[in-house]
């Protein structure tokens, strides 16, 4: 390709495009003072984050807008490094709006502050936005029906590593059926951007069994590695087995 240099005339761009070479030309688009006037002014992050909020708040396009409570869109920095990924909404975040606010919620919150991370500094989301009766797993239909949101979220807050938590998260993120323990231990890329994508247990399987924190912690650690949570600080090495 012709470089930026000099401006070409005419019968210059013809001779290069003669020779197969692409001319480029700077996307410049010129208006009058008058147009520039009338031109409405580009969507900022904060109309977009509005935008989205209010479609996903009025959203029924599946079958759980009929049984939720609240629609439980996502909380956190929206200028994150990391973006934070579980399942759906249990039955305290139903009531509360908020994800990961019950008893798997305060582990998710060890687990970051293991990783040096307040809550306020990842932005947390769910596959689904709304509960599923008796907290049942997410419906394929609804996850697909549901996924656009976190797309737009995802695209949003262009995070740097997502961390996705338990099994639904992992599998419908990667868009594999392959069995948790088996994702767990590598990077993963996740959509067009190939942001890196690591696997961890969900808080609350580690509630179950919590001889597996030790692996949350190795997860913690990969995660870390990739792109650290946060610019300027080391991460502090609160054990997330104290619990
Ligand atoms: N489990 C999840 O996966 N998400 C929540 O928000 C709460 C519990």
């Amino acid at each position: 390709m012709a470089g930026a240099g000099p401006q070409l005339s005419g019968r210059q761009k013809v001779a290069l495009e003669a020779m197969a070479i692409d001319v480029w030309t700077p996307r410049i688009e010129f208006m009058t003072p008058q147009a520039q006037a009338q031109a409405p002014a580009p969507a900022t992050a904060a109309d977009e984050w509005g935008a989205l909020e209010r479609e996903a708040l009025a959203c029924t396009n599946c079958v759980l807008h009929q049984t939720r409570t609240r629609v439980v869109f996502g909380v956190g920095d929206r200028q994150a490094r990391w973006l934070v990924i579980g399942e759906a909404p249990g039955a305290d975040e139903d009531r509360q709006g908020e994800p990961f606010v019950g008893r798997a919620g305060q582990l998710l919150n060890e687990m970051l502050r293991a990783a040096g991370l307040d809550r306020e500094q990842v932005y947390i989301a769910n596959i689904l936005k709304c509960r599923p009766p008796e907290n049942r797993d997410p419906k394929p239909e609804e996850s697909a029906r549901c996924e656009g949101y976190l797309q737009r979220q995802i695209a949003l807050v262009q995070p740097g590593l997502v961390l996705a938590v338990g099994r639904i998260a992992a599998q419908n993120l990667l868009r594999e059926d392959t069995p948790l323990s088996n994702l767990r231990g590598r990077v993963h890329r996740y959509g067009p951007a190939g942001i890196p994508l690591v696997v961890t247990y969900h808080p609350a399987y580690l509630l179950r069994s919590p001889g597996q924190k030790r692996k949350a912690w190795e997860d913690l650690c990969l995660a870390m590695a990739t792109v650290p949570p946060l610019r300027s600080t080391a991460p502090a090495q609160a054990a997330i087995d104290e619990r």
